[in-house]
């Protein structure tokens, strides 16, 4: 970045006031509603949420206005923030507890974007990777939504001053992009400390989960092939089919770590077994250290529908009751509200916007 730096050790005096009420601080996370959750969402982001709750005050996100940066169709985007709603229940998040909503329901989340477009330099945006490869080929022809995605989700952070940040490994750059922006607008209004440099939590086993048919590549929602990923929503014989289709290499498995960094696939399959059964990859390595792939695998289908079967099962069982979802939307985005709703006025404040 350039005329920022970002210092992972600064003290962060957000924290205090949390730490009295015996908490870690506050978090905002969000998932985007753009086709099925697969396992990388849910390894990667979803159960962390779940597990980091009792320790933070936690909002959760479905992130609708991020998803129309790309064309969706509006019955289906609707379905799938539901559907979205429902994996962070059926993940075991507290609603009662903790915040779930829709992006969309909280207007200060693009009214903050609005200020932070303006923050943001080009030069910046430029550097995102994650804009070149879902722009593609041809970049003229992307949203401008698409270009400023970034702020926007900055925007979502620090509408809230969250200070912790749950995600995988594919949105680190956008957190640091969120901490560039919070400086920068904290030392051009000289208003020290007015947002938090929020840190991300990225941790687990499997932060960064690839495709059962290409261990080089991202487990992805826009993969064609429904045999790359398992979504949560799968039951046991799509778990297993899946499963037995994976990718290998024709060796036995491998002994050690260094092997196993050398063979993406094998190395990619023991990193969702370590996550499943809460292990560290090197014991997981031992365990099957020189076995034929087709016994891993049967151990990897029994754990994957043992962890997974009753999350999907209670996914399903919520999608056929939306009314009880959208309740909790509903609430969620009140209380979502009347947190932001107070900060967008310190910002407009801040900026110098009469509020007559
Ligand atoms: P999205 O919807 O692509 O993904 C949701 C979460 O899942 C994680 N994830 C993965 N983790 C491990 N392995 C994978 N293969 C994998 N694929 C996805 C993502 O890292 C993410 O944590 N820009 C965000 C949504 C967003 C957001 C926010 C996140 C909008 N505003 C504010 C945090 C805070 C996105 O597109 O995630």
């Amino acid at each position: 970045m350039p005329d920022v730096t970002t210092t992972a050790a600064a003290p962060n005096p957000h924290l205090a006031a949390y730490a009295a009420r015996g908490l870690k601080g506050r978090i905002l996370s969000g998932v985007q509603p753009t086709g099925n959750l697969h396992l990388g969402n849910y390894l990667g982001a979803i159960r962390n949420f779940a597990r980091l709750q009792d320790d933070y005050e936690c909002l959760y996100c479905v992130v609708d206005l991020h998803a129309i940066t790309q064309p969706q169709d509006p019955a289906q985007l609707a379905a799938q923030t539901r559907e979205i709603a429902a994996a962070f229940l059926a993940a075991g998040i507290d609603a009662k507890k903790q915040i779930i909503f829709a992006q969309s329901l909280v207007p200060a989340h693009a009214q903050l974007a609005w200020v932070f477009n303006c923050v943001a330099r080009v030069g910046w945006m430029n550097r995102m990777t994650q804009f070149k490869e879902k722009a593609g080929k041809d970049r003229e022809a992307a949203s401008l939504g698409l270009y400023a995605y970034p702020a926007l989700m900055a925007a979502d952070i620090l509408i809230y001053k969250a200070t912790h940040v749950p995600v995988g490994e594919d949105q680190k750059q956008h957190l640091e992009l969120t901490r560039d922006i919070a400086i920068k607008f904290n030392n051009d209004f000289k208003a020290p400390d007015f947002f938090p440099i929020t840190e991300p939590l990225i941790f687990g086993a499997a932060t960064r989960v690839m495709s059962l048919r290409d261990g080089t590549k991202k487990m992805s929602k826009s993969d064609p092939s429904e045999f790359s990923r398992i979504n949560l929503t799968d039951d046991a014989d799509a778990i297993a089919g899946k499963i037995r289709r994976a990718k290998t290499d024709p060796h036995p498995m491998p002994d050690t770590a260094a092997d196993a960094e050398k063979r993406p696939d094998a190395d990619n399959l023991l990193g969702i077994y370590a996550a499943l059964a809460d292990q560290e990859k090197d014991a997981v390595i031992a365990a099957f250290a020189g076995k034929q792939f087709s016994e891993f695998k049967g151990a990897l289908t029994e754990i994957a529908v043992a962890k997974l079967g009753p999350i999907g099962g209670e996914m399903q069982r919520l999608m056929k009751d939306p009314g009880h979802v959208d309740a909790v939307l509903r609430d969620g985005g009140e209380r979502a509200r009347a947190m932001a709703e107070p900060i967008l006025a310190e910002v407009y404040r801040t900026v110098g916007f009469l509020r007559p």
